[in-house]
């Protein structure tokens, strides 16, 4: 993500700021490729976030790699272009309401042209090491991405690895990389019995996967990836999906007559190839079962810091030792963007790379280690010790922004560098809406027969939308101005954890 580089160079406090990307170019995720080579079969549970080279890149030609990616064929953003963008820089007049992936990745391409400059494509970073008692206390160790080192994966005396060091460490690597498939009774007996009959949501790219899989489909999940997997095929291929839902839906989702939303799953029973359900009921004849189970948090680089006391990875459920879900209180000078979930990931990196400038600067001073412990605490007292912990659901996630912007309005000389990203009310209120908007979305595409709406207009006319009601008075003051102008009384770091 370019926002950390961007607000750490408009700052002009660093001498060098470098960008490691083993991709051959920006855009992250968003750079699809319909590949299925590469990604290994589900054969059980995907629960260890530590084993080396779990997420491995499929060759196309001589030194030419590509990383897997979780985006598939037919997606379109969940949320509303206007509060995907980066502050002050719009999509093209004639994107749609939201965009497609297509549309996303040339957005980040263009975003990121001033800083690739500063970026090693074809690199990746095999370790990040803390070294307190030097000078420069981060090793950064790196190799490039060719067929001698096995597209990064393996050491190679042709292509010796790299290290260089630095003062601080930004951790912008994504967290959908590495499938979290779940453990459930019968699974592994299921897949020794059938398969390649069970797969996960990363390698899904179309619903034509399944024109052909015998019996019913099962879905696991209920949040972005199962709601809009099961409506594409649903849709597409005119087949009953059966979606297992453990929890309220909290994102969009198509609506079809064919989607049957089930129970948990109980256990698999691959003796009469079933699935049985937490109510008692089974559903029969199961062909093929695709867990849109999420992901887990992955950083094999951060191998030496996660077998120390204070890992920032266990599980892989979810991180430790940040505050603010941001910045490591064990390791000072590690940080991590875009950690939360169910977030605009542009907007609060934005955020959080401004924040985090100032406080690499030592404009802005941390709290006290107790306190970044306490409030990280906070947090799992209100949240869970789990994927729930990194929650920052609409409106928490404003809230979290407006804090540290509010932090970063404290410092002195705040507008020297890159202006923290704010939340004005039209924001707030696409923000709020956003779900009922991608819904209103998908209904007019479907009168219209796949016409993509441009505006919020055109969804009010067509199949009445209406923006939900918002309650300003949770937004106080800051966004009746210009709250880049509203210094308000900055409360201490460390309070008021959300
Ligand atoms: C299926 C799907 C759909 C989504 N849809 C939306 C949406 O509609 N709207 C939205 O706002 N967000 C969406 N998201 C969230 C998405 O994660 C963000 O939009 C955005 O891509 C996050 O950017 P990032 O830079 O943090 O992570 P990424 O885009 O994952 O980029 C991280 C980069 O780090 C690189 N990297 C990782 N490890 C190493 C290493 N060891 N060495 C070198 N480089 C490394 C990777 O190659 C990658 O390019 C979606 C996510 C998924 C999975
Ligand atoms: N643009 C788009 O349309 C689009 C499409 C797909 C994905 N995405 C994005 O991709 C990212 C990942 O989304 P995701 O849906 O893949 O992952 P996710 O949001 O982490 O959702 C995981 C789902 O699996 C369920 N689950 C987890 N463990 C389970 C278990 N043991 N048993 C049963 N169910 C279990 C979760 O239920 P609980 O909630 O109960 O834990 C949740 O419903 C998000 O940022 C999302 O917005 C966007």
């Amino acid at each position: 993500m370019k926002t950390w580089n961007s607000a750490l160079l408009k700052e002009r406090a660093f001498d060098c700021v470098r960008g490691f990307e083993r991709r051959a170019g920006s855009g992250g995720l968003w750079n699809y490729h319909d590949s299925h080579a590469g990604p290994e079969p589900v054969t059980g549970p995907s629960l260890d976030p530590h084993s080396p080279d779990l997420v491995k890149p499929c060759r196309l030609a001589a030194n030419h790699y590509v990383w897997p990616s979780a985006i598939y064929e037919l997606l379109d953003t969940n949320v509303p272009r206007q509060i995907m963008e980066y502050s002050g820089f719009p999509f093209p007049k004639d994107t749609p309401l939201f965009p497609t992936k297509q549309q996303v990745l040339d957005y980040m391409k263009r975003y990121a042209k001033d800083v690739e400059p500063h970026i090693r494509f074809n690199t990746n970073v095999v370790s990040v090491r803390y070294r307190p008692n030097e000078e420069k206390k981060w090793l950064v160790t790196y190799r490039p991405v060719c067929d001698e080192t096995e597209g990064g994966l393996k050491f190679s005396a042709a292509h010796p690895d790299k290290t260089e060091h630095f003062d601080a460490v930004l951790v912008a690597s994504g967290h959908y990389e590495l499938p979290y498939v779940p453990e459930k009774k019968g699974l592994a007996e299921w897949t020794a019995k059938y398969p390649g009959s069970v797969s996960h949501s990363k390698h899904f790219r179309h619903p034509r996967q399944f024109a052909d899989v015998p019996g019913n489909l099962l879905i696991v999940g209920n949040s972005a990836s199962a709601l809009d997997l099961a409506y594409q095929t649903a849709v597409i291929l005119q087949r009953n999906v059966y979606k297992s839902a453990r929890s309220q839906a909290t994102l969009p989702g198509g609506s079809s007559e064919y989607i049957k939303t089930v129970p948990d799953i109980d256990r698999l029973e691959p003796e009469t190839r079933s699935v049985r359900f937490t109510d008692g009921s089974v559903l029969h004849d199961v062909g093929h079962v695709l867990f849109a189970t999420g992901f887990l948090r992955h950083y094999p680089f951060l191998d030496e810091i996660n077998r120390t006391a204070t890992p920032v990875v266990t599980d892989g459920l979810r991180l430790h030792g940040l505050y603010k879900q941001c910045v490591s209180y064990n390791f000072p000078g590690l940080a991590f963007i875009a950690t939360p979930r169910y977030i605009l990931p542009t907007r609060v990196g934005e955020a959080q790379a401004v924040w985090l400038s100032k406080i690499f600067q030592g404009k802005l001073e941390l709290p006290s280690i107790e306190e970044m412990k306490a409030d990280e605490e906070n947090t799992v007292q209100l949240r869970g010790d789990s994927p729930k912990f990194h929650n920052l659901m609409y409106p928490d996630d404003v809230h979290y922004a407006h804090e540290l912007n509010r932090h970063v309005y404290s410092t002195p000389g705040w507008q020297s560098g890159l202006l923290p990203c704010e939340w004005n009310r039209e924001d707030i209120l696409y923000r709020a809406s956003a779900v009922k908007m991608k819904e209103a979305y998908l209904k007019y595409r479907e009168r219209t027969n796949g016409k993509r709406a441009a505006s919020v207009e055109e969804l009010q006319q067509t199949v009445g939308f209406k923006f939900e009601d918002v309650d300003w008075t949770e937004f106080k003051l800051r966004v009746a101005q210009d709250p880049r102008r509203v210094l308000e009384n900055v409360p201490p770091l460390g309070s008021a954890a959300r």
